[in-house]
């Protein structure tokens, strides 16, 4: 691998993810000529080319030229796209970005010709969310035994450009960060639906309701991000013996929020590891 300071970074699939991506790094100072994105269609491809960045729809092309591999197409088409790359892959041995969900590494090394130990590619599965859309994502990583501490940093460079990195030391914990921030956004958008339904039944009207709980939800996650103390000790800080807000966590705590969170958090995990179990089944 190019140890110079932009190494070429190569996007297989130019979807939603990959695009937030050369966003983020275009927006460090990554140079356009060092980013690369294929895709099966043209028309994914031609914003990209107008702003510069290469674009092919040959993903061999694009391995031809890359230092590090983002994959970044849907897990059900990893094996089919991987496969045809495998004797490339192993002669060119970049290293390798997997921001597929649920795909575990032994399956991506299988896919890619890893016939034994000494074959393993450097491969980091990266499980990103949502809001890396808008550069404010969180993304958990697990690496594999083959990347060294300088692949270790480029990941967090390139997965840092949309939000916060995290590294876990064992690959099952990615079922745990997807069930925290990967799927995380859809509980705090559930919550944020119930808190405008719940604000237009005690006579909001609905635009008003939906104002005031998203700016709460930006208000109350920057205070928890900035301040010194955690989230349980900014919750007493604004609840008042017999007060408002104590009355509204009463009727939460009768309800046993926090042992619902977790069975909800235990389900998601679940599922995670049973998608890794089908997804990697492939031969
Ligand atoms: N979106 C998120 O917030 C998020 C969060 C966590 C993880 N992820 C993971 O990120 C990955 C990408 O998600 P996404 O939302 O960016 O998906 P996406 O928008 O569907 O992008 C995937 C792109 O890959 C293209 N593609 C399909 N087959 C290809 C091939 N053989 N060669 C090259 N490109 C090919 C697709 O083209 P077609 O449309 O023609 O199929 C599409 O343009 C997924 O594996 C997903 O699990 C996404």
């Amino acid at each position: 691998m190019s140890l110079q300071q932009f190494p070429c970074i190569g996007f297989i699939g130019a979807g939603n993810m990959a695009t937030a991506l050369v966003g983020g790094l275009r927006a460090q100072g990554w140079p356009a000529k060092q980013l690369w994105l294929s895709d099966r269609s043209e028309e994914q491809l031609s914003a990209h080319s107008a702003h510069g960045l290469r674009t092919t729809t040959d993903n061999a092309e694009l391995l031809e030229k890359a230092d590090v591999v983002v994959l970044a197409v849907k897990p059900q088409v990893m094996a089919a796209v991987l496969k045809p790359l495998a004797k490339q892959m192993q002669a060119r041995r970049p290293l390798i970005i997997s921001i597929a969900a649920g795909i575990p590494i032994d399956a991506l090394s299988r896919w890619l010709g890893a016939a034994s130990v000494s074959d393993a590619l450097p491969i980091v599965r990266a499980m990103p969310n949502t809001p890396s859309l808008v550069q404010a994502g969180a993304t958990g990583l697990f690496a594999s035994a083959a990347v060294n501490a300088d692949g270790k940093n480029l990941v967090e460079r390139v997965m840092g450009a949309v939000g916060l990195t995290l590294w876990v030391e064992q690959e099952d914990l990615i079922d745990a960060v997807t069930a925290v921030s990967g799927s995380g956004p859809a509980y705090f958008f559930h919550v944020m639906e119930a808190m405008i339904a719940a604000g237009v039944k005690l006579g909001l009207d609905e635009q008003d309701a939906r104002a005031l709980t998203l700016q709460t939800a930006l208000g109350a996650a920057q205070m928890a991000i900035t301040s010194d103390v955690g989230p349980a000790e900014l919750r007493k800080r604004v609840t008042s013996p017999g007060g408002t807000t104590e009355r509204a966590l009463r009727v939460f705590n009768e309800s046993d929020l926090i042992h619902i969170f977790e069975t909800a958090l235990k389900a998601c995990a679940n599922r995670g590891t049973e998608l890794a179990l089908e997804l990697g089944a492939a031969d």
